[in-house]
Order: structure tokens, then sequence, then C-alpha cells
């Protein structure tokens, strides 16, 4: 970065001073041409009447005055070019071939100039033709010294050489400073991801400022927050999960034991025990489909088959499977279903999601209490409610109950058979039918369950809407 930004500043400085040097040069140069033009032409004036009567004398004095006045060479030349009169005398007799006083004498101009080198040093040619009675009567040509101003040149040039190095040299410690400014943050933020890579995501980048590399910074925290967040739910699942099946385990060692420790078995008694055994299997069993269930989930691989379905008649059908366990505790359970309510979903699903909510209000209510389950259309949604009379759910518990392994009572909730995993398959189940669920209780008054899923719009072609509404509830 650094040695591009210097190497486009060196290409626009160094094209810059070229083209202030040029323009420079040529306006020092034309300004002392227009001087030395003037010059001359004032000498052409004055030597005219002296050419025009062949005063010799008369002009070798002005020559020589001239000469001194402007400390340049003064010649006065014939019309075609022969050396008649020269400020040094070197030239007498000689004819002149340069282009300004082959112009005059050609009568291309009146006045002419040009540069011409002499050894180290340039020198400016001036001419005018000498005018006397109308009639061009010889040229005046003025050669004077231009080294002065070629030095003032080379002191320019040196004066914008040193502001280019002192320039390039700011750009340089500018574009230095500035990536280093960029390039810190991202270092820092490369060396926290490296940590991340290597020992996990307990390190937070820094974050300063509102930039690209902000954010990215910030979009990486929480990045590593979330994957400390799923990691710690993950070993606390693993140790739930473990926990959970060690429980019946361990029953059905004891009792697997006992049996053992027999010195002779009776019938009775042993089938006392394998029925025990049986029933902690089928336990087991049960923990552990819901893990896998919530495992799927989790993978997002939990395969739905959602087809468009009455709800009413899952519901009617869902409750009916458990109408003996709540005849055997003692609740009585009303049902009030508006018939025909259709939804796009996976009827196996939806119906677990509804034995869940249903199972557990007959589990957490009393004997004698009683079960509302109702489902009802409103705008664009289908409700689905649950409310019983039962133990209700303290405040401070009521944020935790749809999560994993978590249990208001867990003594008690042990003695119902529970996991504390029922909940959290709910949820997980409404949310991929797009539903919500919400809950409402009162400790010793009783529980709601409500969720909200949308209602399906027109039944698909292939649908016989006769069948499904055939067979409500
Ligand atoms: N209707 C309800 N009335 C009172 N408490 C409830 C009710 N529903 C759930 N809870 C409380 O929420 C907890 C979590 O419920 P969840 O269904 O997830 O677990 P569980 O019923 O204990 O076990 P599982 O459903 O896995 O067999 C329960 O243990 C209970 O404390
Ligand atoms: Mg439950």
């Amino acid at each position: 970065m650094v040695l591009s930004a210097v190497t486009a500043m060196a290409l626009g400085f160094g094209f810059l001073m070229l083209a202030a040097t040029q323009l420079t040069a040529s306006f020092l140069i034309e300004r002392r041409a227009k001087e030395n033009l003037h010059i001359v032409d004032a000498f052409a004036l004055e030597a005219a009447p002296l050419v025009g009567g062949f005063d010799a004398e008369g002009i070798q004095a002005l020559l020589a005055e001239q000469a001194y006045l402007h400390t340049a060479r003064f010649l006065v030349l014939s019309p075609d070019g022969t050396v008649w009169a020269d400020s040094l005398s070197s030239l007498n007799g000689l004819r002149l071939a340069h282009g300004e006083v082959l112009d005059l004498s050609a009568g291309r101009a009146t006045l002419s100039q040009g540069l011409h080198q002499a050894g180290d040093t340039w020198l400016g040619y001036y001419a005018s033709t000498i005018v006397f009675d109308r009639s061009t009567v010889g040229i005046a040509l003025m050669s004077s010294s231009l080294q002065d101003v070629f030095d003032q040149l080379a002191s320019i040039r040196q004066a914008l050489f040193s502001y280019f190095l002192l320039a390039l040299l700011l750009a340089a410690a500018l574009a230095f400073w500035l990536t280093q400014l960029i390039i810190r943050p991202i270092n820092e933020l490369n060396d926290v991801m490296r940590v991340a890579g290597r020992e996990g995501f307990a390190l937070r980048a820094r974050v300063r400022g509102r930039d690209e590399v902000a954010q990215l910074s910030q979009s990486f925290n929480a990045m590593s927050e979330r994957l400390q967040n799923l990691d710690q739910m993950r070993n606390e699942f693993i140790s739930n999960a473990s926990h959970e099946l060690k429980t019946p385990l361990s029953a059905i060692k004891v009792m697997a034991e006992s049996l053992l420790s027999l010195e002779t078995i009776d019938e009775g008694h042993a089938r006392e025990f394998l029925e025990d055994i049986n029933g902690e299997v089928d336990r087991l069993n049960l923990i552990v489909q819901d893990l896998l269930t919530l495992v799927r989930f989790d993978g997002r691989q939990l395969p739905l088959q959602k087809e468009y379905l009455s709800l009413s008649e899952l519901v009617f059908n869902t409750v009916a499977r458990l109408a003996q366990l709540a005849r055997r505790a003692g609740v009585e359970i009303k049902l009030e279903l508006d018939e025909a309510l259709y939804v796009e979903g996976d009827a196996l699903r939806l119906s677990q999601a509804i034995y869940n909510l249903v199972d557990n209000a007959i589990k957490y209510t009393k004997e004698g209490g009683r079960i509302w389950v109702s489902l009802r259309h409103e705008g664009q949604n289908v409700v689905f409610t649950v409310r019983d009379t039962g133990i209700g759910i303290p405040k401070a518990a009521l944020s935790h109950i749809f999560d994993r392994f978590y249990r208001v009572d867990k003594a008690r909730s042990r003695a119902t058979g529970g996991t504390g995993l029922g909940l959290s398959i709910v949820q997980n189940i409404v949310r991929v039918h797009d539903g919500e669920i919400l809950v409402d209780s009162a400790e010793d008054e009783g529980t709601a369950f409500t969720v909200i899923l949308p209602a399906a719009q027109d039944p698909e072609p292939y649908d016989e809407p006769d069948e499904a509404g055939g067979s409500q509830p």
C-alpha cells in the first residue's frame, strides 16, 4: 500500500514538476525576448540616420554605448547580412547566414529572434530592420547571453526538486501511518481468530470506531458468543441426557441384581421384577426417542411431511388417545373445537405437540381438576389452547419451561415420568410450522398454553375437501 501510494505520488509530482519547469522556462525566455526585441528595435531606429548617412564613427559610438548599456553585443549589417560594424569588431566584413538575419534580408519580417548555443552558453539573437527614408538600409542585430535565465531556471528546478523530495517523504510517512491505522486492527482481529481456531471462542476482538473492520470484529464477536453458547449447551445437554438415562439404567441394574441374588426364584416374584424392568426400558426408549427428535431439530434434519390437514380432526383424535390417562388421574377434559380448521403441517409432529401439552395438563392437575382444550379461528390464524386448573407454574420458572430438561419440581416430575424435554420439543414443532407458543400461568390456579398457527389458505387441488370435512369430530 505504501509503495503504490508513493509511486502514484511520485508520478504525479514528477509530471507536475516537469510541466512547471517547462512553463517557467518558456515564460522567462519569452519575456526576455520581448524586452530585447524592444531594445534592438529602438537601437535600429536610433541607428537609421547614421546608417543612412554612412556615419561609420557615429555607428561605432552608438554600438559601444548600447553594448555597454545592455551588456550585449550589437552589430549593424547590410541588408543582405554582411557585417558592417560589430561592437566587438571581430565579425566585420563577414556575411552572417543565421535564420533571423535571412528572415529580414528576404523581407519575410521586420523583427526576428532565435536561440543559439555557443559552447556552454545560450545566446539570444534579436534582429530588426533599419529603415531610413522608407527603404531598408541595414539590419540591427543584438546578441545577448541567456545564461542568467538558465541559471535562474536551474535554481528553480533545484528548489522544486527539494520540494518534490520533501512531499514524497511526507506522502510516504502519511501512507505508512494510514496503512498502520487500517492494518493494525486487521492484524489484531486475525490474532484473535487464530487463537479462537486453536483454543476456542472465549476471546473477544476489540471493537474500535465504526468502520468495516469494527463491523467485522463485531460480527466475529457475535459468532464467538453463539459458538460458545452452543458449546456450553451441548455440554449441558450431554450431561443432562446421561443423567436422565442413568436413572432408569440404575433401576434396571438393581432389579436384575436382586433377581440374580435370589437362590430360588418363584415365578410371581420374577414376573413382578421383569414388569418393572420392562417399564424402565420403555421409559429409556421414550427418553432416547425424545433426545433423537431434539437432536434432529438442532441439525435441521427432521424430515417434515407437510400436508393440508384438518387440525380439528387431529386434536380430537389425539385427545381421545389421552382420555384413559385423564380418567385414571381423575381429571375431566372439555373439548371446544371449531369445525373444519385446516393447516399446512406434519400430522405426526403436530399430534406430538398436542399430545405433550395435554399430557402435561393431565400430569400437573390434581384429582378432580378440569382441562379445557379449544381450537378456533382467529383472523389468518388457527389458535389452539390447553387450559387447566392444575398446580400452575411459578413466575420465576415461566421463562425456563421450554428449556431442555427443565422441570419446576424435579422430584414430582420424575414420579410422573417427566424428563423435561416435552415442551422443548413442542416449541420446536411449533417453530417449524411458523407458529408461536405462549404460556400464561398462576401458581395453584392453573396454566394455559396457546399455540398460534397460520391457517392454510385453500385446499390443494388434489385434496378432496368432502372427505376431510366429512370426518369431522
Ligand atoms: N400444564 C402445566 N401445569 C404446571 N406445570 C407445567 C405444565 N406444563 C409444564 N409444566 C412444568 O414445566 C416443566 C417442563 O415441562 P415438559 O413437558 O417440558 O417436561 P416434563 O413434563 O417434566 O417431562 P416430559 O414432557 O419430557 O415427559 C414440567 O416439569 C412442569 O414443571
Ligand atoms: Mg411434559
